[in-house]
């Protein structure tokens, strides 16, 4: 699938968005800083919070992170027979500045490239099969969808190019109040348009062909979202960004990310679950009332609550996924946001696939897809079959061939039974199965996404996930309440829902 190179603007925006912090001072700050602010969540969006609050805020303010589980979040590994294998999110494009800027930041490197192809399965055999040779690849596909293919990569482009604009908005300082300001800001109405319309009615709207959309398009999103071309064009657009040439991980695991951030931030760690927000007034010094937050928690040494003058939320508020209750909040604060998140079940098997489940007729020994991806057909019980390869790729690691016994990641909406992995597999050693609640369900046309302001002082991050769900986005979306809970404490409002920045900040570049 990764016929496309990316634009030669977009590659050189990358050059100038690197450049210089931003410029404005905090000269006109008259207000103390905070003392304490509380991230609720470790994950890339919490972690990313701490190290943009930290930059932000200086280097008094104390940060606590609270983590029920693991850092890192949904960016997890698996050890199977000594080697790490990537489970959650594990693919971050080329223009993913915020993953890029970290990773450098925190002496991290990209995981060492091993080349990989794609096919596609039916539920019979192998409707299409990536080649080597890229000419070949791009005559087969013009042979059987004529332009569609070169098309959707331009369109795609033309949505990245436009998504590009957050980087230098934050670059200036600018925050945006909503999910949906934000995006106006970068796409205008044009991006309003593809959060209401489905990404199939976008793109036959497009003049693409229903086939090409079936054959190909489909099973992109499978992949990437669990979900067909019924998502929303935006976070459609998305996942159709992973079958861009450049695709990358984090070198040793890309939840070293989320660890690194937090000694970065200097932030600290506290292992335990929020069960409660709630608000609290103080007199202080001076006569007037101080507002806090407390914050209540379990941990290992039972009950305990702090008090914050900040606090982000950096995790979904919906069910299975977090389940902290507000009080005192006028209006009142849900403990869960409507609709869903949809469920993908991980299952990693050490096993060797048999090839007639594919309908192929290649050799084991001379099979090397490395990613098989499926339309949506519903006789299928998988969503795609990956080969993986370890976190930390050796010198003159090569992968090893369907003939050998290795590991194999298949994405599934329900757990896999026993019979049907008996039908793909020839041979077994290993299984381990994780589900996740793994993303929103998104069916558009997409009600109000949750808001990014639950109250004064209190941010919710992970509301952009309604608009895409990636590594990417919640480190934009930590950046943006990072900047807000500044702009906001310090009375900025020039700095929030600006208009027409695109216009306006042409000049500074
Ligand atoms: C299978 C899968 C594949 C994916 N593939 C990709 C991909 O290829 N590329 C990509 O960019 N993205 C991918 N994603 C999406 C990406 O992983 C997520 O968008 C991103 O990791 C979300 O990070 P987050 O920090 O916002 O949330 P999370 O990672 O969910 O972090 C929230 C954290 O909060 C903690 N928590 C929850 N409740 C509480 C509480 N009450 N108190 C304390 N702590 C709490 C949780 O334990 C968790 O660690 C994938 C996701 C999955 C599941
Ligand atoms: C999206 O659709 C909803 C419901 O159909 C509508 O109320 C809203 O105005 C639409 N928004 C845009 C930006 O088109
Ligand atoms: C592979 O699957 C086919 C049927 O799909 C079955 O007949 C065959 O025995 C299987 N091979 C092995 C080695 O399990």
């Amino acid at each position: 699938m990764y016929l496309c190179s990316l634009s030669v603007r977009a590659l050189l925006f990358v050059g100038v968005c690197q450049v210089g912090r931003r410029g404005f001072v905090s000269a006109t700050e008259t207000k103390e800083q905070p003392k304490k602010i509380a991230v609720i969540g470790g994950g890339i969006g919490g972690t990313s919070a701490a190290y943009f609050l930290r930059q932000e805020f200086g280097s008094s303010v104390k940060i606590d992170v609270f983590e029920a589980g693991t850092v890192g979040g949904r960016l997890a590994t698996e050890n199977i027979r000594g080697q790490d294998y990537e489970n959650g999110g594990s693919i971050i494009h080329p223009l993913n500045l915020h993953m890029k800027h970290f990773v450098d930041r925190l002496g991290l490197s990209a995981r060492a490239d091993v080349s990989s192809k794609a096919a596609i399965f039916n539920g019979k055999e192998l409707m299409f099969e990536e080649s080597e040779w890229f000419i070949v690849n791009f005559l087969r596909m013009l042979w059987r969808y004529g332009f569609n293919s070169i098309r959707m990569h331009m369109w795609v482009e033309g949505i990245l190019d436009k998504f590009m604009r957050i980087y230098q908005y934050q670059q200036f300082g600018y925050s945006f109040s909503s999910v949906e300001q934000l995006l106006h800001a970068m796409g205008g109405e044009s991006f309003h348009v593809l959060l209401n319309q489905t990404l199939e009615e976008a793109m036959l709207a497009d003049g693409f062909s229903q086939v090409f959309i079936n054959d190909i398009v489909t099973p992109i999103t499978r992949l990437n979202y669990g979900q067909s071309v019924r998502l929303s064009a935006f976070v459609g657009a998305v996942a159709l960004a992973r079958a861009d040439s450049g695709l990358w991980a984090v070198d040793g695991g890309n939840k070293r990310v989320c660890s690194g951030l937090m000694y970065h931030s200097k932030a600290e760690l506290i292992q335990a679950r929020v069960t409660a927000i709630s608000t609290r007034t103080r007199p202080s010094k001076s006569g007037t009332v101080t507002n806090f937050y407390e914050v209540n928690y379990v941990g290992d040494s039972g009950h305990a609550h702090s008090l914050y003058d900040i606090v982000i939320v950096a995790t979904p508020l919906h069910q299975g996924l977090s389940d902290i209750s507000f009080s005192g909040f006028s209006p009142p604060i849900p403990s869960h946001f409507p609709g869903r998140y949809h469920q993908t079940m991980a299952t990693l098997v050490l096993g060797r696939v048999n090839m007639s489940y594919l309908g192929s007729d290649h050799k084991p020994a001379d099979f090397v897809f490395s990613d098989i991806l499926t339309t949506d057909n519903e006789e299928l019980e998988i969503i795609s079959l990956s080969s993986l390869d370890p976190i930390n790729i050796p010198k003159g690691y090569q992968r090893p061939p369907a003939s050998s016994s290795k590991v194999w990641k298949i994405f599934s909406s329900t757990p896999l039974s026993e019979e049907q992995l008996g039908a793909i597999f020839e041979s077994r050693e290993g299984v381990w199965v994780k589900p996740w609640l793994a993303y929103p369900s998104y069916t558009p046309p997409q009600r109000r996404m949750p808001p990014f302001i639950l109250h004064d002082r209190l941010f919710y991050l992970n509301a952009i996930e309604w608009a895409a769900s990636s590594m990417e986005m919640s480190a934009i979306a930590a950046r943006n309440v990072a900047l807000l809970a500044h702009h906001r404490w310090h009375g900025q409002t020039g700095k929030i829902d600006q208009e027409d920045l695109h216009t306006r900040l042409r000049g500074e570049l």
